[in-house]
């Protein structure tokens, strides 16, 4: 009997401070996966400058996506779809990535699908491996966090959100205000190991008793007071210890939730993805509670938690399957939600 021919995506993203391009078989297979990264230069600034990111991508989108194809040794003619990130991220960012897109879809006459980030990212737990719905979800990134319950590869429940600041975007901030510098949360991570989380009290913020919802204000505001009324007595800071601490007092929140919602819905997995997912002491900890409860706990390599198109690639294979075509008029929705299409 023939082979069944694979279904081959090439992937798109561009939505924040990276350019990246992958070619994906199957929604499963890695054939390349090409990521070029601006943070060096957005380091100078503190963050990500969106006039800068969005010139940066202009530069390095062809060459990128030139590379994914030859390095997976397929040719655009091959390709049966192109999947690209139009939603949410920086305006201007998203439309580099999408133009491309189209351009390619129009020219080579292949199907265009449009993917939103978030699913990309959770789709990340399907590369190299056959790890499948039903799951509870914790998705932690720069700008997003949530807990999700996956039903199926296109029907998923939102559990709970953030109500102010993402996961991250906390870890960022905080980095900031210790002299860490951007991006913040592979530092604090660094710093935690040297550092000890049980020097500082930082509230553990749960917010009602049947919510899984999160809140990261607070907390963030706790730690720059601390600073504020250390620096004010003439005490010397212990950066790693407040690092530690700030770390400890997020990672206990997501556990705990995420742990309580996999009960509720009586799954057999928890899955992580986004930025976040990749920090160490987030990935110890939900490890073990997850041994101690009966889960398996799902999470994607490290190159696949931060942005990457091979995730991309993963969700766009669903989407196409599913019968998914977006016409040459798909716009970029910097403010896309979960859900919405
Ligand atoms: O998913 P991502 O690459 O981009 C968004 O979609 O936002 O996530 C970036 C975020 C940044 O806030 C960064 O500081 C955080 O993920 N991050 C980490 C770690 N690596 C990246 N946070 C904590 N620990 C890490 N090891
Ligand atoms: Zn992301």
């Amino acid at each position: 009997m023939a082979e069944e021919k694979e279904v081959l995506i090439l992937a798109i993203e561009s939505s924040c401070d990276e350019t990246a391009a992958a070619v994906v078989a199957n929604g499963r297979r890695v054939l390349s996966n090409v990521i070029s990264s601006q943070i060096a230069l957005h380091t100078v600034f503190g963050g990500v400058v969106p006039e800068i990111a969005s010139r940066k991508h202009i530069e390095a989108i062809d060459q990128v996506i030139d590379e994914a194809l030859a390095e997976s040794k397929k040719t655009l003619e091959e390709i049966d779809a192109i999947a690209v990130t139009y939603g949410p991220g920086l305006v201007g960012a998203l439309l580099v990535g999408l133009a491309e897109a189209k351009a390619l879809a129009y020219a080579a006459k292949k199907p265009l699908v449009g993917v939103h980030h978030i699913e990309g990212h959770i789709c990340a737990n399907y590369l190299e491996n056959d790890f499948k719905p039903p799951y509870v979800a914790l998705v932690v990134s720069g700008g997003h966090s949530h807990i999700l319950y996956v039903k199926d590869y296109h029907t998923y429940e939102i559990l709970g959100r953030t109500r102010d600041d993402a996961a991250g975007e906390a870890y960022d901030k905080v980095a900031r205000a210790i002299g860490m510098g951007y991006p913040g949360g592979p530092k604090i991570d660094r710093a935690a190991k040297e550092g000890n989380a049980e020097a500082i009290a930082f509230p553990r913020v749960y917010l009602e008793e049947d919510t899984y919802d999160f809140s990261f204000s607070g907390l963030k505001s706790a730690v720059l007071n601390y600073l504020n009324k250390e620096q004010m007595q003439g005490h010397e800071i212990c950066e790693v210890d407040v690092a530690a601490s700030f770390q400890a007092a997020v990672v206990e929140v997501l556990v705990a939730k995420t742990i309580r919602a996999a009960k509720e819905k009586g799954v057999q997995a928890v899955a992580m993805a986004g930025g976040v997912s990749s920090n160490s002491a987030l990935r110890q900890a939900m490890q073990k509670a997850c041994e101690e409860n009966g889960f398996h706990l799902q999470v994607p390599n490290p190159i696949f938690c931060t942005d990457n198109a091979a995730m991309i690639g993963a969700a766009g294979y669903y989407e196409y399957c599913a019968g998914r075509r977006d016409g040459l008029d798909l716009n970029a929705n910097p403010n896309l939600q979960l859900g919405e299409k």
